[in-house]
């Protein structure tokens, strides 16, 4: 890939990162998920800002996707027909959740965005450590909270959002499985993407550790920071198994260490 030059990085709280991506001049652009509004219930406001940030996630997703095509043009045919279908997909998922967040009376920039998995992902060299973490880390975190959002908009009476969520889950699955299923076979040809896919998910803690909110600290919406850990959606077993996630790696998921069967794969021959 084209080494990065100066002007397209950003400094936050001593990393470099990727630039944000452009947005249009509605969308007041902050740095980290830690900047958002965010209200811990189902009212008006806080089911739009989700379906606002939710719209920008996966716009932000269409652009890794498209980045890795551009970036690798060299990546095996098939990989990159199935890069090219997941924008197709991605578009489809903001497409929806635009629709509904106007249906709900939302409207683009109502609140802050950040593109967090951009600006993190698209700082790594190899296609192996973008799909390891945008597919396999960020994404497969979405199942698991796809796993149980489109309950809370049931039990709110919102069925047309919980459909829409169903829909961009099905989606997801096909997301992880195609790089859980190349990042197996990129792996057994070349270790040395093991050492890859190993710095990206130190970069990942890094970056994660350094914007965290501190303790006490309170958010933007006056709501006290949940420490990342306390937030996380439970593990959906189910659909992980769909993507192709072994029983034991979602064993050792549960165990905070999503990438060790990998490297023992590669190990192993
Ligand atoms: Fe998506
Ligand atoms: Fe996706």
């Amino acid at each position: 890939m084209v080494e990065l030059r100066p002007a397209d990085t950003k400094q936050v709280k001593g990393m470099t990162l990727r630039r944000d991506p452009l947005r249009e001049d509605c969308f007041s652009v902050v740095n980290s998920d830690a900047e958002l509004q965010e209200w811990p219930d189902m009212t008006e406001i806080s089911r739009r800002q989700r379906l606002h940030r939710h719209m920008n996630n996966e716009t932000g997703a269409i652009e890794i996707a498209a980045q890795c095509l551009v970036d690798f043009p060299e990546a095996p045919w098939d990989l990159r027909m199935h890069l090219a279908r997941q924008c197709w997909d991605e578009s489809r998922h903001v497409a929806s959740l635009y629709r509904r967040l106007r249906e709900i009376g939302g409207y683009k920039g109502e609140f802050p965005i950040s593109n967090f998995e951009w600006t993190v992902t698209c700082m790594l060299d190899s296609l192996a450590a973008r799909l390891a973490l945008q597919n396999r880390t960020f994404e497969a975190g979405e199942l698991d909270l796809l796993g149980q959002l489109p309950a809370k908009w049931r039990e709110v009476g919102d069925n047309a959002t919980a459909e829409v969520l169903e829909s961009i889950l099905a989606d997801e699955i096909t997301h992880v499985r195609f790089a859980n299923q190349w990042l197996k076979s990129m792996v057994q040809e070349d270790r040395r993407i093991v050492l890859k896919i190993a710095m990206a998910i130190r970069f990942l803690s890094a970056v994660t550790a350094a914007v965290a909110p501190k303790e006490g600290e309170v958010g933007p919406t006056g709501v006290p920071f949940v420490k990342p850990e306390e937030k996380l959606a439970p593990v959906n077993i189910e659909d992980r198994k769909h993507a192709e996630f072994s029983d034991a790696e979602i064993d050792q998921f549960l165990r905070q260490s999503g990438f060790q069967s990998i490297m023992t794969d590669a190990a192993g021959g």
